[in-house]
């Protein structure tokens, strides 16, 4: 069976900020989707070859960023001197990849509920686990609403022995067979999957377990209703000013 969930998930979650409005995983989109009235918002956490948590979706700086090359070989003061805000639109230029720190600060004190992904290059599960542990127990307050999700198992594993007390998401893209002894093994309490993989029954057999169903990408006001039919219980959305209706 599921841990108890420790908290009240929103039903719409805006993803890496509110990235359809802003760049993705910056302060400036987590201040959109502030700004936009998100009740919850989701972030992707990697880190630096000198071992800092940044917010970083991807393995390079190459699509959000105007450097190039694997972010694990890069330190944090390479890092800093990118411009991560101008690919998306001219008036973004000048934003920072940010350090998690900064970002969680920004979030706790807007009362927002996160969802934390650990995103971790392959093969640096154990760093970013615990670098993203020591952050969040560095500035994080205590009681303070979140849940941290990843699609690494190891992460997970090593995350939770370190912050036993957080609860825990397993990400996948399909889901598998074997969704509900991995959501057990991990010491999880929600299932996070791409929405075409989300249908009635397995949102039924989910909550038979206990556990919560969050779906993610999703845009379309339609979509989402769908989702929530089946009984979805949370969508991750680029557009969380679009769902709030
Ligand atoms: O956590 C939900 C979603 O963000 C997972 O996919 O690739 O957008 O991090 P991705
Ligand atoms: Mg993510």
């Amino acid at each position: 069976m599921a841990q108890p969930h420790p908290q009240y998930m929103p039903k719409i979650i805006a993803h890496r900020g509110a990235c359809g409005s802003a760049p993705e995983n910056t302060l400036a989109s987590i201040s959109r989707a502030i700004e936009l009235g998100a009740e919850a918002m989701e972030f992707d956490a990697t880190i630096s070859r000198d071992g800092h948590a940044i917010l970083l979706h991807d393995f390079d700086v190459d699509r959000c960023s105007d450097g190039h090359g694997p972010v694990v070989l890069k330190t944090l003061d390479e890092i800093a001197t990118l411009d991560a805000g101008g690919w998306f639109a001219p008036e973004f230029k000048g934003e920072r990849i940010p350090l998690l720190s900064d970002a969680l600060e920004l979030v706790a004190s807007n009362g927002v509920v996160l969802n934390l992904e650990i995103k971790p290059t392959l093969g640096w599960e154990e760093p970013t686990a615990r670098a993203v542990a020591a952050t969040l127990k560095r500035v994080w307050p205590a009681g303070a609403p979140i849940l941290v999700s990843s699609m690494s198992p190891l992460a997970l594993d090593i995350f939770h022995d370190l912050m036993p007390h957080i609860s825990l998401g397993l990400i996948v893209d399909a889901v598998p067979e074997q969704w509900r002894q991995r959501l057990d093994r991990h010491g999880c309490v929600s299932l996070h999957c791409h929405h075409a993989f989300a249908t009635k029954e397995l949102a039924d057999a989910v909550h038979d377990g206990g556990y919560r169903l969050y779906v993610f990408t999703v845009n379309e006001t339609a979509r989402a209703e769908a989702l929530f039919a089946m009984g979805v219980d949370a969508i991750f959305t680029d557009y969380p000013e679009r769902m709030s209706a």
